[in-house]
């Protein structure tokens, strides 16, 4: 009888080891040239990641994803990647408790290359002037499944020279925004940026000012009440998204520089004297506008803005 039990013991720890070696691939290779990692270490994930990159004979990275990935202390420093022995171009941090990226965390080894950082639903709270110092990307986007604020350094993106799309979701509120991309923040590169589900409240006439050759700017769903005149003066800005805010008015000339692609639906537009010049201007080059009208909130409710008299008399 104690015999059987021994044995049926050690089978079971056999079983369990077994099972065990088959949980341990937390990483997997997807073509073309990518690696996603869950459920892991860090620590664990780095010698699996060389394995396949082994394996499949990858000299390079297309991209790395690491979800619901622990991290050390819960931060990341330069250097935390750099036994990772092949360069990796996009990196995407999904879904992971990660709240502290130190300076440099995306330069050096491996991330040579690195063009494309994706940090989706982590718990980081700050990015400074720092964060993304020596680096060389292209493309940034920062976005949380409900709203949580962080601070933003002023001209914390200043350091990269070569960012053109950058995109923060549901974690900036305005003054966030002005330290980003106001009078004391300069990123030439930047053609691209995306604002929207944010709690920003209000523009001011400089919220933009230090995105000079911005091209394209989205910021719909970001509870702005009010935007001041000169908020949208980056002359190259072909493309403006403003939709689904609680916007009431706008100042008079504040699509002066806007060369088109202009949506401003789904606001609460009170249709009076003031709001003339935006009857005006869809009246008269409707091909500045992605919609063909928009609504005015009336008492009797929401109207085409052709069936409201704006200003009686
Ligand atoms: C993130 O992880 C938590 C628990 O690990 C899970 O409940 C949630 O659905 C995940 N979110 C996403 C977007 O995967
Ligand atoms: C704006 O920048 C200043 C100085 O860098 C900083 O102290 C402040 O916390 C920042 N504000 C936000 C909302 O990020």
């Amino acid at each position: 009888m104690k015999t059987t039990n021994h044995c049926k013991i050690i089978a079971l720890i056999c079983l369990l080891k077994s099972v065990n070696v088959v949980e341990a691939a937390k990483c997997q290779f997807s073509s073309p040239r990518t690696i996603k990692c869950a459920d892991t270490q860090i620590s664990d994930a780095i010698p699996e990641i060389n394995q396949i990159a082994s394996d499949y004979s990858l000299s390079e990275l297309g991209q790395l994803t690491l979800q619901r990935t622990q991290f050390d202390n819960d931060q990341i420093q330069r250097g935390w990647l750099s036994n990772v022995a092949v360069p990796v171009e996009q990196l995407n941090i999904e879904n992971s408790t990660l709240s502290t990226i130190q300076p440099r965390s995306f330069s050096g080894s491996p991330f040579g290359p690195l063009l494309v950082l994706i940090l989706t639903d982590t718990k980081i709270d700050t990015i400074t002037s720092g964060t993304f110092q020596d680096s060389k990307l292209t493309n940034i986007g920062i976005s949380f499944n409900t709203f949580h604020p962080i601070s933003v350094e002023e001209n914390a993106f200043g350091s990269l020279q070569t960012l053109r799309s950058l995109g923060l979701q549901k974690c900036v509120t305005h003054d966030a925004v002005l330290n980003m991309t106001g009078p004391n923040a300069e990123i030439p590169s930047l053609i691209s940026l995306t604002l929207s589900s944010n709690d920003i409240s209000e523009l001011s006439g400089s919220s933009f000012a230090g995105v000079k050759n911005l091209k394209v700017l989205y910021i719909s769903g970001s509870k702005i009440e009010t935007i001041e005149q000169g908020a949208f003066d980056p002359p190259m800005l072909e493309r403006l998204d403003i939709s689904s805010n609680e916007l009431t008015t706008l100042p008079k000339n504040l699509f002066r520089y806007v060369r088109g692609g202009i949506t401003i639906v789904n606001n609460k537009w009170h249709c009076d004297c003031d709001l003339v010049w935006l009857k005006d201007m869809f009246h008269y080059y409707p091909y500045y506008f992605s919609h063909r009208s928009f609504f005015c909130s009336t008492p009797e409710g929401d109207l085409p803005y052709q069936d409201v008299d704006f200003c009686p008399n």
